[in-house]
């Protein structure tokens, strides 16, 4: 092999995209970094100028005294929906189409600025007619929908703090987000279509409420998407029959900047999700300003983020950050196999879609699918509209990461590899399109104002060539703000004695001696990344041992997946014999059905193994990482004299 063949391949940014670029080569790069390290507050306080419309202007910029609940911008007020609704109508886009909304089945409705601020006026007076006032808690269990996204708007706009729940979670995990909130409302629909199935979502409702302490839901409002039957109940009111009589304007409640958007729950490192609580003003300033510059976005560009509004991805990059922007954009009901693993290519050339930001996952399984069936391939559409290419969720390996950029990207369109987390509210570390160098496989340097590094367990910075724990030094504009109604977990998880007052991702990561780029190596805590889907370990153990008439105890681990990324295996004690053969697969079975009703099927467990007890210490502790490479099929190098029962190992590394 010739040394070239070792050298990283670097993609410089194209001359016709660094051309006009927001941020324009390296040098304007460095010099907004430059200009955030000289003075960190100055630098965040002319964006949130240039970037938000304030009612009542910020004189203060960050206040840490009660640190780390830091407040950004804290004496402005604002009104978020006023910002990506209202701007755009007033300075002459009203007749823009916002949304480009194409179905599962393949219809196509386009809607304005001035149609989707009428849209969310009529909700948002609906809202207050059921009496919901600022800070009261509405959770959103809807389908992709133009509906949804008003939704979201329709409870800024009152100043009610939304709690999204992706539409695949289940019945009980719906309940738990629901209880914790408080929420006084649920906006939800009769079903939801993906893939040509009508999937229940009022139904689930009804379930999460009749499992008991929904008590402060006074209201479940219901979108008729496809007319489904229904159960009905005194506290349903149908939605088009409330928003039809309401008129088209409605007052913005102004909030403070600190005011909670919204909270967004997710997977931790113990059995309960978080509720992971964000702001309006810096919120909003971080997702409009990592939009365009993220994204290089112009006015004529047509933006498609594939993600739901379920996962803080779709928050940002699709019901604020865009619009924000008065950009138009693609909202997509359906899912990219549907009516064929060609879906997306299509929807890309029959839209002109100019950016495209997708998961690694969803590209590993349509090159998959393309290569069994052909005809499913990027090369028969023309996506030659595309400019640029997006990446979020996971770490993309190098070969997807090539095949994007050469099959969907035609070679000529740079990938922005966005590294954040639904606690950062927007991008932290990403390429700018115009600006960095790409290697496949690192999400490069941080955003301009981030203060991202690696250190070791006692806050040391880690020489560039090694690896360590990802923090950010200094708060930042969107950050989390806390737990929702735990405080005390949030200051623990992210904000670790040890650590010297940053902030812990809860990811390991690199940085390359020559660039001192950064590259994800993984989670360092017991969550999960399954096709981008965040998991905790033991909120997997949880359900499994609810089981209570089969499971006598539990541990989750994962194994690296060439399609999901990670994959979930878990094994599993019964309280009757192990079981072997046919009656094995039959109990994984009922084990895995049992998880996706208590969380969700993306939580269900590729494999399962039975064992008549699980690998412990002479003091009782589970050991991991002895799962966790009889999970990978490895051969045991590990040190096992501290193991009860090594008898166990061989036990495990059978498959059923
Ligand atoms: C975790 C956050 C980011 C919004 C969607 C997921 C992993 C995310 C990347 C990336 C490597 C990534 C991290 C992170 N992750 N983006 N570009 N490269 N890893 O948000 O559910 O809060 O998950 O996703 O492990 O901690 P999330």
């Amino acid at each position: 092999m010739s040394s070239a063949e070792h050298t990283t391949k670097v993609y410089p940014p194209p001359a016709s995209i660094v051309q006009g670029a927001h941020v324009s080569g390296m040098e304007a790069y460095r010099k907004l970094c430059a200009e955030a390290e000289a003075d960190y507050e100055g630098y965040w306080a002319r964006l949130a100028r240039e970037f938000v419309v304030w009612k009542k202007p910020f004189t203060k910029v960050l206040n840490a005294s009660d640190a780390p609940f830091y407040k950004w911008f804290e004496d402005g007020t604002l009104n978020v929906s006023y910002n990506c609704l209202d701007r755009n109508v007033e300075e002459g886009r009203g007749d823009k189409v916002a949304i480009i909304f194409e179905a599962d089945d393949g219809q196509v409705t386009r809607v304005t600025y001035r149609e989707l601020l009428e849209k969310t006026c009529r909700m948002a007076n609906g809202l207050r007619e059921l009496g919901v006032k600022k800070g009261d808690r509405v959770v959103i269990y809807m389908p992709m929908s133009v509906e949804g996204v008003v939704a979201m708007q329709a409870c800024a706009r009152i100043g009610a703090t939304h709690s999204v729940v992706f539409g695949g979670f289940s019945a009980q995990s719906l309940r738990d987000r629901i209880e914790d909130a408080g929420a006084v409302m649920v906006i939800t629909a009769d079903e939801q279509m993906r893939g040509g199935k009508q999937l229940p979502l009022k139904a689930i409702v009804d379930e999460a409420i009749g499992l008991g302490g929904c008590d402060s839901v006074r209201h479940v409002v219901v979108y008729r998407r496809t007319g489904g039957q229904i159960a009905w109940t005194s506290r349903d009111r149908w939605l088009h029959e409330l928003v039809d009589k309401q008129p088209s304007t409605c007052e913005p409640e102004w909030v403070e900047a600190e005011h909670p958007l919204f909270l967004l729950y997710t997977s931790g490192s113990t059995g309960k999700p978080k509720g992971v609580q964000h702001s309006s003003g810096g919120y909003l300033l971080h997702a409009t300003l990592t939009t365009k510059w993220t994204f290089d976005l112009k006015p004529d560009d047509v933006f498609w983020c594939t993600a739901d509004i379920g996962w803080v991805t779709g928050h940002t990059y699709i019901t604020y950050g865009p619009l924000a922007n008065g950009a138009t954009e693609i909202v997509f009901e359906g899912v990219p196999t549907y009516p064929d693993a060609g879906r997306f290519w299509k929807m890309i050339q029959q839209h002109k879609a100019t950016i495209f930001y997708t998961a690694p996952t969803a590209i590993r399984s349509l090159i998959k699918a393309a290569e069994a069936n052909p005809s499913t391939h990027p090369r028969h559409y023309d996506l030659g509209s595309l400019r640029i290419l997006g990446s979020v969720g996971e770490p993309i390996n190098p070969a997807a990461w090539e095949w994007y950029h050469e099959h969907v990207g035609g070679g000529r369109c740079p990938i922005v590899d966005t590294w954040w987390q639904t606690e950062t509210g927007g991008h932290m570390i990403t390429p700018l399109p115009g600006a960095t160098p790409l290697v496949p496989g690192s999400c490069t340097l941080p955003f301009p104002g981030i203060m991202a590094a690696i250190v070791d367990e006692t806050g040391q910075d880690v020489p560039n060539g090694h690896g360590g724990i990802l923090v950010i030094k200094k708060p930042w504009p969107s950050m989390i703000r806390t737990i929702w109604g735990d405080p005390e977990r949030f200051k623990k998880s992210y904000y670790p004695a040890e650590l010297k007052g940053y902030y812990l991702a809860g990811d390991g990561a690199s940085r390359d001696a020559e660039r001192g780029y950064f590259t994800i190596t993984g989670r360092i805590d017991d969550v999960l990344n399954v096709s981008g889907h965040r998991m905790g370990t033991m909120e997997i153990e949880s359900a499994l041992v609810s089981h209570t008439e089969l499971v006598a105890e539990a541990a989750v681990v994962g194994r690296p997946d060439e399609t999901t990324g990670e994959a979930i295996v878990a094994f599993v004690v019964l309280k009757r014999p192990r079981p072997t053969g046919e009656e094995a697969k039959q109990i994984a079975n009922e084990l895995r059905n049992w998880v996706a009703k208590e969380i969700g099927p993306i939580a269900k467990p590729k494999d399962i193994r039975f064992g008549d007890n699980l690998p412990k210490t002479r003091s009782g502790k589970i050991m991991r990482r002895l799962l966790r490479s009889i999970a990978k099929g490895e051969a045991i190098t590990q040190d096992t004299s501290t193991l009860e029962n090594p008898a166990i190992l061989e036990q495990l590394a059978q498959t059923n």
